[in-house]
């Protein structure tokens, strides 16, 4: 795991430790905000325990979780890691259902493309979304990213299988 924290206007971007799981829990083991996301609803905290527990000795990609300042509260996390297939670099991220709709997600996403750039010299990145997922493909753009054309998506248990939605941008669009 790495040791980054970024700070932005309302969140401090930090590492996710196995004592975050019940905050954690708080997300992952709701299925409005796992609907669309790669993972199936966690039903068991311990099932979170295990994935902090990989994620502590995972060091391809950088994952934060999102502190919101004012209350020192976990929102939510997001990744960014550099992707070999593509050649760019990919992002991820989701947050807890009573945070939706207030910004964190463009901000923390932000946050994260700035770190990369300045830090490892991204230019180039990409990110999908499920087709329905609509709230996304508007972080994505808002993050000055455009639509290039369809996927396909598909959970990691191979439970669902659907259109994606692609988006890629370079740094000069921001
Ligand atoms: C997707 C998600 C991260 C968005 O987080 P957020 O903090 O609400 O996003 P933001 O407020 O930064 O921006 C969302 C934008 O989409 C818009 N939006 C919200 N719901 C929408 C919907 N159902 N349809 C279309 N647009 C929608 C918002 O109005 C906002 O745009 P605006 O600023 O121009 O008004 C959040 O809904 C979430 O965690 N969803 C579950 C997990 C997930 O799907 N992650 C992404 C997987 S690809």
């Amino acid at each position: 795991m790495h040791n980054i924290q970024i700070k932005t206007e309302r969140l401090l971007l930090r590492p996710l430790k196995i004592a975050d799981a019940e905050e954690v829990f708080a997300w992952v083991g709701d299925e409005r905000v796992a609907r669309y996301m790669c993972y199936t609803t966690y039903t068991d905290i311990e099932q979170v325990r295990e994935w902090l527990a990989f994620v502590e000795k995972d060091t391809s990609t950088y994952l934060f979780g999102f502190e919101r300042i004012l209350d020192g509260r976990l929102i939510g996390s997001g990744d960014i890691g550099w992707n070999p297939a593509k050649g760019c670099w990919g992002f991820g991220y989701n947050l807890r259902y009573d945070c939706w709709g207030m910004g964190y997600a463009t901000e923390a996403v932000k946050a994260m493309m700035d770190y990369a750039r300045v830090n490892f010299g991204a230019h180039k990145f990409a990110s999908s979304h499920c087709e329905p997922n609509l709230a996304s493909g508007n972080v994505m753009k808002k993050c000055g990213l455009h639509f290039v054309g369809y996927g396909t998506f598909q959970k990691l248990d191979g439970s669902m299988r659907t259109r994606s939605m692609e988006y890629e941008g370079e740094s000069n669009e921001q």
